[in-house]
C-alpha cells in the first residue's frame, strides 16, 4: 500500500510539473509534452525506460495495482515514466548506503566576482553489476548498464539565475570520483530543461520548442561554457524562476560488482538578469539522423555514410550534419568537438565558410569515446582489444575572443572526419567496429528574451 501511494504521488508530481495550464498552449495534453521530452532522450534509454514497465512480474504489477496497465497505458511516455519510477520503486527496500557528503555544496565562484558555485548531488543511482540478468541486459547485450530519469530535479536557484558554466561527473558515497579505473562508466547523463518560457533555438517548432538540451555529457564529462572568459560579450543562459530540468542518466558498471554513484551537477551562476548579459545558448549539430523529430531524413550533402545505428560503412570518410538554420542574429562565441574513436578532425561552417577546426588528441588509457550497440555492422574492427589502443581523451575547440557575427538565414553544419586506418576504432564482441559520433556544440549570443 505504501509503496503504492508513493508511485502515485510521484507520478502526480510528474505530470503537475508540466506547466502547461499557464499560457495559451494549454491546447496541448500533457501526455504530448511528457512524449516530447520523452523523445528528446537518447533513444536507447528511451526504449529501456519504457520496457521496464511493460516487462515488471506480475506480482509487483499486482502489488502496484498497475495490473491492468498495458489496457489503460497506450500512451508509451506515460509508461516510460511509470518505468522510471519502478526502478526506484523495485530498489526501495534494498539498502543504499548513506552518505556524509551534503546534497548541495556551495562556495565562490572562481569564474567571476561575484559568480556562485553550487555542487549538487543527484542520486543514490544503483549501477548493477556485471553478471546481474536484467533488463537492460536483455535488450542491449551489454551489462552492467542501468538508465533512469528524474524529472523536476534540483535546480541551482529557485529564482531568475543566469548559468555560466555546468559541468558533471559521479561520486561514490565518500564523495570520491567513480570512474572507469575504478569500474564506474558515465555513459551518458543529459539536462534538459523545459517550460513555457524556454525558446529552444536547436528544435523551435511545436511543443520541442519549449524544451531545451541545456547539457549532454559523456564519460569525459567535459563542462559547457554559456560565458568566455575574456570575450567582448558577456553572455550565459538564463534560467527562469518557472523552469523546470529533466535528468537522464546511464551508468554502466564495469566490474561484478553492485555499486552506488551519485551524479554531480556543477552549476557557476549569477542571481538575477543583470541586462548586460545576453541570452548564451548552445546550439547543438551532429551527424546521423536529424535532432529533431517530425522533420524529413534529408540531408544536401547526399547519402549517408552510417547505418541506421550509426555505423561506418567505410574505413576512410567524412561525414556532413543535416544544416541549422538560424532564426535570430547572434554572434557565435565558440564551439567544441566530440568523437568516437577513429575520428581525425571536427570542421564547423558558417554558410558555406569553415570557422572552426578542432582535433581529438589520443592516448594510452585515454576514455575511449564508443558506442555500445550490437547491431548488424559492415566492418571488421581489426585485431587488437579495446585496452591494446590509443584512446581519444580530450577534444580542444575553438573560442573566439572577438565572436563570428550569425544572421538570421545563415546556417551552421559540421563535417566529421574519420580515418580507422590512423587510429583504430572501439569495437563490440563480434569484433565489428562500433557506432562512430560527430556532435559540436556551439555557444551563440543572442538578445535577451530569445
Ligand atoms: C583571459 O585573460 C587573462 C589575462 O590576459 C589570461 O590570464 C587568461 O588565461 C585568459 N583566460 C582565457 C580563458 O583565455
Ligand atoms: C558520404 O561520403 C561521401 C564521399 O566522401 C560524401 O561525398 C558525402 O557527402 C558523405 N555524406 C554525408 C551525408 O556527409
Ligand atoms: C588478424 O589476424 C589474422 C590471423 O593472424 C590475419 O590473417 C589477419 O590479416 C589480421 N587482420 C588484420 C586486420 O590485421
Amino acid at each position: 500500500m505504501r509503496l503504492r501511494t508513493l508511485l502515485v504521488s510521484l507520478c502526480v508530481y510528474a505530470v503537475t510539473a508540466v506547466p502547461v495550464e499557464q499560457t495559451a498552449e494549454a491546447r496541448f495534453a500533457k501526455t504530448n509534452v511528457l512524449n516530447t521530452l520523452l523523445q528528446s532522450l537518447p533513444s536507447r534509454s528511451r526504449m529501456i525506460l519504457e520496457a521496464r514497465l511493460q516487462n515488471a512480474s506480475p506480482a509487483l504489477k499486482s502489488k502496484l495495482g498497475l495490473s491492468d496497465l498495458n489496457k489503460r497505458q497506450s500512451d508509451p511516455v506515460t509508461v516510460a515514466l511509470l518505468g522510471s519510477l519502478l526502478n526506484e520503486v523495485q530498489l526501495w527496500n534494498t539498502p543504499r548506503p548513506t552518505s556524509p557528503v551534503p546534497e548541495v555544496q556551495t562556495s565562490k565562484s572562481p569564474l567571476l566576482n561575484g559568480a556562485t558555485r553550487h555542487k549538487i548531488r543527484y542520486g543514490p543511482y544503483r549501477i548493477p553489476p556485471t553478471s546481474e540478468k536484467n533488463l537492460e541486459s536483455q535488450l542491449t547485450h551489454t551489462s552492467g548498464l542501468t538508465d533512469t530519469i528524474k524529472v523536476n530535479a534540483k535546480k541551482p536557484c529557485t529564482g531568475d539565475c543566469i548559468l555560466l558554466r555546468l559541468g558533471a561527473s559521479l561520486e561514490y558515497a565518500d564523495g570520491t570520483v567513480a570512474k572507469q579505473a575504478n569500474g564506474a562508466w558515465l555513459h551518458h547523463a543529459v539536462v534538459l530543461n523545459f517550460g513555457f518560457q524556454v525558446r529552444d533555438a536547436v528544435c523551435p517548432d511545436g511543443l520541442q520548442g519549449y524544451m531545451e538540451h541545456l547539457f549532454e555529457t559523456g564519460n569525459e564529462r567535459t563542462d559547457i561554457d554559456f560565458t568566455l572568459q575574456n570575450s567582448s560579450i558577456k553572455s550565459g543562459y538564463h534560467l527562469r524562476a518557472g523552469d523546470t530540468f529533466l535528468i537522464n542518466t546511464e551508468l554502466m558498471n564495469m566490474e561484478d560488482k553492485e555499486k552506488w554513484t551519485w551524479l554531480t551537477l556543477t552549476y557557476d551562476v549569477i542571481d538575477g538578469f543583470p541586462a548586460e548579459y545576453k541570452e548564451g545558448k548552445v546550439v547543438w549539430t551532429s551527424i546521423g539522423p536529424p535532432r529533431c523529430s517530425g522533420v524529413p531524413d534529408v540531408n544536401p550533402f547526399g547519402q549517408t555514410n552510417l547505418t541506421k545505428s550509426q555505423q561506418p560503412v567505410r574505413t576512410v570518410f567524412t561525414e556532413y550534419s543535416i544544416p541549422w538554420v538560424s532564426r535570430k542574429n547572434g554572434w557565435i562565441m565558440g564551439s567544441n568537438g566530440h568523437m568516437h574513436d577513429g575520428g581525425t578532425s571536427t570542421e564547423v561552417f558558417k554558410n558555406d565558410q569553415r570557422i572552426c577546426i578542432s582535433y581529438p588528441h589520443y592516448s594510452m588509457g585515454g576514455h575511449g569515446m564508443g558506442g555500445m550497440g550490437h547491431d548488424k555492422r559492415q566492418l571488421r574492427a581489426g585485431n587488437h582489444t579495446n585496452t591494446d589502443i590509443e584512446h581519444i581523451d580530450v577534444q580542444e575547440g575553438c573560442f573566439y575572443t572577438d565572436p563570428v557575427p550569425i544572421k538570421k538565414g545563415d546556417s551552421l553544419y559540421i563535417r566529421a572526419n574519420y580515418d580507422f586506418t590512423a587510429h583504430a576504432g572501439m569495437k563490440n564482441k563480434k569484433g565489428e567496429l562500433d557506432e562512430v559520433m560527430g556532435i559540436v556544440g556551439s555557444l551563440i549570443a543572442f538578445d535577451y528574451p530569445y
